[in-house]
């Protein structure tokens, strides 16, 4: 309605209405080593394309004469009553994309009351970012390190922070093939920009001190040795569960047996994710994962992302019975056209479009969407 408003006083709106003009404005907006790192993905990144296309291949039934003039789009998240079904997916280095990209981010969480997954890999220490986010609920990322101490420091953090929940990502103990970042040496990363977490940890601190290295060059390598633990395992479910009493998350499962045995052993929730194509190529689109997850699930919260471009593919989500969506590369662009503005812009459009498709389609709320969705 606001931009129907602004057309009769003469006036289009200055962002993109549309995806494909969302990243051309984005892609235009960032030098070639960032735009390498936000848009990259593993191998020929033919999984990354599968997973926008896979949505392609689903479709809502129109229902009419419903009576659906108004509609319910709120949630219910590991404890929390949301209003929209939205969520920021965790991305790191995002001080890159813009200045002070972190804090506009939680901003625009704040403006929006989106909540941020706000990932490990940041330019702003946890407790900054967290503060930004004002009234909207927060999710922690966390990368779990090789080192447990520094796994408990930052939990605890985040706990102390006011975060409401651990996303725990389990897909990235080991960089993928990902020849865009490979090419410029993982450049934007070893800036630095992202290691605020590790600098200001008492732990992390500690173990710089023990290595008797100085400067930024031995952090970074410090943090290097202990960004990934490739030892874990399940066994490690009951240690997740004893770092926090609030609510984990497991990021990256998109097999059911996965999904049942984290429920089993503790975790209140997945997510439903392939990292965007980002870590594995060759992978079947992670949408074609999301149905037998949430079977899987039993009625434990689902989030997906992996894939997400416009409302009409978060109404499939929710069709296919996610509890909650995160976009990841469609907010970045925004940031990296407009900042914070930006990425406020990309979450309204969505959520209006979202809103709009269950308007014209018939569907009141979530739950009216679920079982839904049919196969072409
Ligand atoms: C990511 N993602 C990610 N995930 C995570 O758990 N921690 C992180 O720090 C990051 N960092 C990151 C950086 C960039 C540039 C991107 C694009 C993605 C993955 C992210 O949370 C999400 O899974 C994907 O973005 C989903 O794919 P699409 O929809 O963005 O293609």
């Amino acid at each position: 309605l606001g931009i129907y408003l602004q057309g009769v006083a003469g006036a289009a709106p200055d962002l993109p209405m549309s995806y494909a003009e969302l990243e051309a404005r984005g892609s235009a907006a960032m030098d070639p080593a960032v735009l390498g790192y936000v848009a990259g993905g593993a191998g020929d990144e033919s999984t990354q394309i599968a997973n926008v296309d896979a949505f392609g291949q689903y479709g809502l039934m129109p229902r009419m004469l419903v009576g659906a003039a108004q509609r319910d789009l709120s949630i219910d998240l590991v404890g929390l009553r949301l209003p929209s079904p939205l969520l920021l997916a965790p991305v790191g280095v995002l001080g890159v994309v813009a200045e002070d990209g972190d804090l506009a981010t939680a901003r625009a969480a704040a403006a929006t009351g989106v909540p941020m997954i706000a990932s490990t890999l940041s330019e702003a220490p946890l407790e900054r970012v967290r503060e930004e986010q004002g009234g909207t609920p927060g999710l922690f990322q966390l990368y779990p390190p090789a080192d447990r101490a520094l796994a408990e420091s930052l939990v605890g953090r985040a706990e102390a922070a006011g975060y409401s929940a651990i996303v725990i990502t389990l897909d990235t103990w080991i960089n993928g093939w990902r020849p865009r970042d490979l090419e410029r040496a993982y450049l934007p990363m070893l800036q630095g920009l992202c290691l605020a977490n590790y600098l200001t940890d008492p732990r992390f601190r500690a173990l710089l001190a023990e290595s008797g290295g100085t400067g930024g060059e031995a952090a970074v390598r410090l943090w290097a040795s202990l960004f990934g633990n490739p030892t874990m395992t399940w066994d490690d479910l009951a240690w997740f569960r004893s770092l926090t009493s609030l609510p984990i998350l497991l990021k990256g499962v998109c097999d059911p047996d996965d999904a049942k045995r984290a429920l089993d052993g503790g975790m209140n929730g997945i997510v439903c994710s392939n990292h965007g194509g980002r870590q594995a190529n060759g992978g079947i689109p992670a949408i074609d994962c999301l149905e037998p997850v949430v079977a899987a699930a039993d009625g434990a919260p689902v989030v997906f992302d992996s894939g997400v471009r416009s409302g009409v593919d978060v109404v499939k989500a929710l069709g296919l019975g996610a509890t909650a969506v995160a976009i990841g590369r469609p907010y970045v662009h925004g940031l990296a056209v407009a900042g914070q503005r930006g990425v406020e812009h990309v979450v309204r459009s969505l959520l209006a479009e979202a809103d709009l498709t269950m308007a014209v389609d018939g569907y009141r709320d979530v739950a009216a969407l679920r079982g839904e969705i049919r196969r072409r």
